[in-house]
């Protein structure tokens, strides 16, 4: 899907307590790692809890473009008849990857060691946004890119006919170049070995180890090590997925901050390279109870009670970032009505994703009466204490669905309304986002046109 349709301006308005439970959407990072390695493996797996947004829908269209059998079955409910590792078939049309990041730069490594070519496009957020960081090692293993500046969408890419296997550290820490580059390297004959100075969100190792492929996880002085022996039978797999700690944050904070709510979000992933924000949220004093820890899926998970709370402002620990590295916008949300300052320092990351995420953020909680400071790589907010944020503003979104839902939660508690200019994106990754929340009782609600 690129382009967008409509913009859908929406808006919060202070809440009165929030109450039920918030059954939030399955993981976003699985969702797109299930389809794709479901179309590496010969025969059918089977996914229940697939998240149903748009990025995970635009890469299931990109699967069976390559040649996969992608079906729907029901809520959530799909199965994959995969080609097998090496082969995938040329698309006959550009492979369009709408709003995620995560979708493009999986499916490219994917396909950079067959001997096809495809070329690739997205939204006006995802053509902005920088693929030479995951072609880069795709031309050592032997495939070749052509972009526009700056190695920007649409691009086309075209395949190795007789990959080589490749050692790479990878210079950002970037779950997805890791990643790209580990499916790139199943079809390199030989071992692939990637490096990660800081460990990011490894459920890639973890799905491809449950695929059946041979990968080892070694702690160096030098990161991570992972080595992966190519050319392996993928061997088709039930998936559970989890629910999306990503999403859930945004629930879980609005019943941070609106008074008096206690809300249960049941089922939520515990995986310790994605859960920085509900360390960071505990340590600010945030009220929240971990209950019925037990593993689904593959991954640690839990059912979370949360209750408001008096939050202080913290300093987060930078060696945190890439575990929360999706929630720092509603982190900055928060923490604008905690007291004190949040200092978010090592996230300049954030400026390369759907947005410029501390821009933003900056320029929106400004909107909002909130006070910023901000720097290449830091974010710093000061807080106003519980319902001292004044609101009353509209805040730009750019595409950018965790930006939207950052604001509209802000909106909750904040003195008067707070808009946004566009509240579509948030089906990328959250469709039911506006039902879920307004069933705790939060009143956000579409502009009347
Ligand atoms: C993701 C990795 C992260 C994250 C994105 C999902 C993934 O991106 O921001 O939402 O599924 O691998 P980077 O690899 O760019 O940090």
């Amino acid at each position: 899907m690129s382009g967008h349709g409509e913009p859908i301006p929406m808006t919060a308005t202070r809440s009165g307590p929030l109450r039920g439970t918030a059954e939030v959407p399955g993981d976003k990072s699985i969702s797109h790692r299930a389809l794709i390695l479901g179309a590496m493996a010969v025969g059918e797996t089977k996914v229940t809890g697939l998240l149903e947004g748009q990025d995970v829908l635009d890469t299931a269209k990109a699967m069976r473009a390559f040649g996969a059998e992608v079906t729907r079955h029901g809520a959530g409910r799909w199965s994959v008849h995969g080609v097998g590792v090496g082969g995938f078939a040329e698309p006959e049309d550009v492979i369009d990857c709408g709003n995620s990041g995560t979708g493009v730069r999986l499916i490219m490594g994917t396909m950079a060691t067959s001997p096809i070519t495809a070329t690739f496009t997205g939204d006006a957020s995802l053509r902005k946004r920088p693929m030479g960081r995951v072609t880069d090692p795709l031309t050592l293993f032997g495939a070749h890119a052509f972009g526009r500046q700056g190695g920007r969408l649409p691009m086309t890419v075209v395949g190795a006919a007789d990959p080589v296997p490749v050692r790479y550290v990878v210079p950002v820490p970037s779950a997805q170049v890791k990643s790209a580059v580990l499916l790139a390297g199943l079809n390199a004959p030989g071992q692939t070995v990637v490096i990660e100075k800081e460990p990011t969100r490894d459920h890639s190792e973890r799905m491809l180890r449950g695929f059946g492929a041979d990968l080892m996880v070694e702690k160096t002085a030098e990161g991570r090590v992972i080595t992966l022996t190519g050319q392996p039978e993928l061997r088709p797999q039930t998936v559970a997925v989890p629910r999306d700690p990503s999403s859930a944050a945004f629930p879980v904070c609005a019943a941070l901050i609106v008074e008096d709510s206690d809300i249960l979000v049941p089922g939520v992933s515990q995986n310790p390279t994605r859960n920085g924000l509900y360390t960071t949220l505990v340590e600010m004093g945030a009220d929240i109870e971990f209950l019925n820890l037990r593993e689904e899926g593959g991954e640690p998970v839990a059912d979370l009670r949360v209750r408001a709370s008096a939050l202080k402002g913290i300093k987060v620990p930078e060696a945190r970032a890439a575990s929360m590295i999706d929630e720092y916008p509603i982190l900055a949300a928060v923490a604008s009505f905690a007291e004190g300052r949040t200092v978010m320092r090592g996230v300049k990351e954030l400026r390369v994703k759907e947005s410029d995420r501390i821009d933003a953020m900056a320029r929106g909680l400004e909107a909002c009466g909130v006070r910023v400071e901000e720097q290449e790589d830091v974010l710093i907010v000061h807080g106003m204490g519980p319902g001292g944020v004044p609101g009353g503003a509209t805040v730009r979104t750019h595409l950018d669905h965790r930006i939207a839902m950052s604001f509209l939660i802000l909106g909750l508690a904040a003195k008067r309304p707070v808009s946004v200019d566009d509240g579509s994106p948030i089906a990328t990754s959250f469709p039911a986002f506006e039902s879920l929340m307004t069933g705790l009782g939060a009143p956000i609600a579409r502009a009347k046109r």
